[in-house]
């Protein structure tokens, strides 16, 4: 009878495990549209909820005591993090919940291997790549976020030999790992000795793989480091033999790795060039900036008014110092009015324009614009010449044109909006300081360009105030 109704539990599990996996799919095919992406977020996360409620069901808890405890200082943290912080803070976040994740897993293996029960060599092996997983993503998780809210200096650490010491760990860790395996004892005394070696290795190597990366690039670190906590959640799943934990896991290690991609393409970057070629290491802001390529010709807000209110189409392209100057809200209301005043207006979405993937879309969906009149680069393009005024506000890399002209710029290559075509370019920004990638923009010094300098929200809603009176 009691097998009965634990096979009975068991089919109940597993059925809800299928349900709530299906939820998490249907959830990240939802995310892929801006439209649908709030609806994505609650599905998947119902299903991650339906997904804990059934796994409490589980015989084999015996006390509930501590999983309350969990579940109150988790909800707690969550509450506070979700309801604190800022849009341009997100990332950070990100980067602090993967660490928290990887150091779940690498816990998980580690309880799972101390208690020495039934372990064969399949499950000794799921338990050291939890470990070694879950120990990297936590330090190179804790070295981002570090970087990212500048507690720690965001320049790339590189030095000789860097390469060689991080392929010794690395092997190191093999070693270890093999005794873990299956020498157990040989070069260690117990257990306990060999997994804290494996996990002080782990916690190394995760923060010597990041420390060579500048801030700039952990966002693409960070979708990296998230494919990495997932990975070690998949393992965690074979070790506990937990099959949604499995199929979360590796989903998770798959989105993140697609994200990873999608950026590394965006910016006609390999990964292997983010990760070891210790971008922005050199800093060319200063030296490079300051090369004239011409003369600039500024625009104050009356006369830049005057341009925009004659424009029958407007292409609005945001970027990083939009964020900064937190101008969506304005950005929109400028919108709104050229639209009044019977012009069409659009936003071209450059895909890593900001400093996170969305980074544009989640602004200007905050400020309520419409999705209809976003667009992406490849429909923009082919039609710039017929646009009469396009505004760069705050945007600088994602509309130079060196990437398409000029064979030795960093960015060479990288696909971009193509502003400098249409009839005349607003930029808006404070100075000639570069952006992210530290090199000049010859958009600047474009005869059909005129800069209307000054902070961004600040210039908006100047030009605003023009429409309004
Ligand atoms: P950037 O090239 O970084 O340029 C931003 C510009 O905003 C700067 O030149 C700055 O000029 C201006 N700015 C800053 N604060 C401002 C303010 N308050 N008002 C007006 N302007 C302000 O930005 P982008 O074009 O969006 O390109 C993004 C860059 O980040 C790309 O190189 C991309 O490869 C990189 N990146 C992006 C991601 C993701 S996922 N989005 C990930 C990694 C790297 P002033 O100082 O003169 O104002």
């Amino acid at each position: 009878m009691i097998f009965f109704d634990q096979f009975n539990t068991q089919i109940v599990v597993n059925l809800t495990y299928i349900l709530a996996s299906m939820l998490f799919i249907l959830g990240l095919k939802m995310l892929g549209s801006p439209e649908t992406a709030r609806k994505g977020n609650l599905v998947s996360s119902s299903g991650m909820l339906l997904a804990v409620l059934v796994t409490l069901l589980d015989q084999s808890i015996i006390d509930f005591t501590w999983i309350i405890v969990g579940v109150c200082i988790g909800s707690l943290i969550g509450f506070i993090a979700a309801t604190k912080v800022k849009m341009t803070g997100v990332p950070e976040m990100v980067a602090l919940f993967n660490g928290f994740g990887g150091i779940a897993s690498l816990l998980v293996g580690s309880a799972e291997y101390l208690s020495g029960f039934d372990q064969n060599a399949a499950l000794l092996i799921a338990i050291y790549l939890t470990v070694l997983i879950g120990g990297v993503t936590f330090s190179g998780s804790l070295i981002a976020w570090g970087k990212l809210s500048e507690t720690i200096s965001g320049k790339p650490y590189l030095y000789n030999g860097q390469q060689i010491v991080n392929s010794l760990l690395l092997g190191v860790l093999l070693l270890a790992g093999l005794e873990m395996i299956f020498f157990q004892g040989m070069f260690t005394e117990n257990q306990f000795q060999i997994l804290f070696i494996i996990c002080l290795l782990a916690f190394t190597l995760g923060a010597l793989l990041v420390i060579p990366i500048g801030g700039a690039d952990m966002p693409v670190v960070i979708a990296l480091l998230n494919s990495f906590s997932g990975l070690a959640a998949c393992a965690a799943g074979f070790v506990i033999l937990n099959n949604v934990l499995i199929v979360a896991g590796a989903l998770v290690g798959a989105s993140g790795l697609i994200l990873t991609n999608i950026m590394c393409k965006a910016m006609n970057r390999s990964l292997a060039n983010v990760l070891f070629s210790g971008f922005g290491a050199v800093t060319t802001i200063g030296s490079e900036a300051k090369v004239s390529q011409g003369e600039v010709r500024p625009i104050n807000t009356a006369d830049a008014y005057l341009i925009l209110e004659a424009a029958a189409s407007v292409l609005i392209v945001p970027g990083y110092g939009m964020a900064v100057a937190q101008a969506q809200h304005s950005v929109r209301e400028l919108g709104e009015l050229l639209e009044a005043n019977g012009a069409e207006v659009k936003y071209a979405i450059h895909p890593v324009a900001g400093r996170m993937p969305g980074h544009m879309n989640v602004l200007l969906a905050e400020a309520n614009v419409s999705y209809d009149v976003l667009v992406v680069p490849e429909d923009v393009n082919p039609i710039m010449e017929t646009v009469d005024v396009c505004m760069v506000i705050g945007a600088n890399d994602v509309v130079n044109p060196d990437a398409k002209e000029n064979e030795s710029s960093p960015i060479y290559g990288m696909p971009i909006i193509e502003t400098d075509r249409a009839k005349i370019v607003f930029v808006l920004k404070r100075s000639m300081a570069s952006g992210f990638a530290g090199i000049q923009n010859p958009l600047f010094f474009k005869s059909n360009t005129r800069m209307l300098f000054g902070d961004a929200k600040e210039s908006v809603s100047s030009l605003v105030a023009e429409f309004k009176s």
